[in-house]
């Protein structure tokens, strides 16, 4: 019999999620893979993947179907040996923050040096997503408001939000939800620019 028509090309990035205890790293992938979302609080154990696909509209060319393996880590300090191994290999790094929670964002650029340190990639990509933004107005970060107070503190720290990242931030919410999805797009753009 003919043969089927021959293999496609399949991308596979690995992603890693990464940020502070509780900014919402669970909810995310949940929500992205099977459209859950819980209000009860479960922290991270360690760390697992799970793997999905999903499809890339590059250019004007057929969509690009691209397997993502998404891996969830701990925001508990205590895992931190455990995370770096994980990190091994990942193509895009998704640095996730809470929009009520200032220190979650400052602690971004910590997670980000551990994990360009151990992921053994070279110029991996980088998403930063505030996550939350269903919460009211007035509990949230105003990041025109937290930039100044950065570079205030520390030039070099603001230059690095602003510059070095080249990266701009996807403000979601994984309650609603709003915007996951665009989360999970960019890091499928940015893997495949990097294969
Ligand atoms: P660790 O595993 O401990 O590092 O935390 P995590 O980053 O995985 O956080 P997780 O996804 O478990 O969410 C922590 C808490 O925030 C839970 O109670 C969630 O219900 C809540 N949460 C997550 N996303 C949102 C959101 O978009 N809006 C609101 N209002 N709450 C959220
Ligand atoms: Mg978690």
């Amino acid at each position: 019999p003919q043969s089927e028509t021959p293999n496609t090309l399949r991308h596979s990035i690995k992603v890693v999620l990464l940020g502070d205890l509780g900014v919402g790293k669970t909810c995310l992938r949940s929500q992205y893979i099977h459209h859950v979302f819980s209000s009860a609080y479960k922290t991270t154990i360690g760390g697992d993947f799970l793997t999905t696909t999903t499809e890339v509209n590059n250019s004007d060319d057929k969509p690009i179907t691209v397997n993502l393996q998404i891996w969830d880590t701990a925001g508990q300090e205590r895992f931190n040996l455990i995370s770096q191994a994980f990190y091994r290999g990942a193509d895009v790094a998704v640095l996730v923050y809470d929009v009520t929670n200032y220190e979650s964002l400052i602690s971004l650029q910590g997670w980000w040096a551990q994990f360009s340190e151990h992921c053994h990639v070279d110029a991996p990509g980088l998403v930063i997503v505030g996550n939350k933004i269903d919460r009211t107005a007035e509990q949230c970060i105003d990041l025109e408001e937290v930039r100044p107070i950065l570079c205030r503190n520390d030039p070099e720290q603001f230059e690095n939000y602003i510059t070095d990242w080249k990266s701009d931030v996807l403000e979601v919410s994984c309650k609603q939800p709003l915007s996951v999805d665009a989360v999970f797009q960019r890091v499928a753009l940015l893997g495949l620019s990097k294969s």
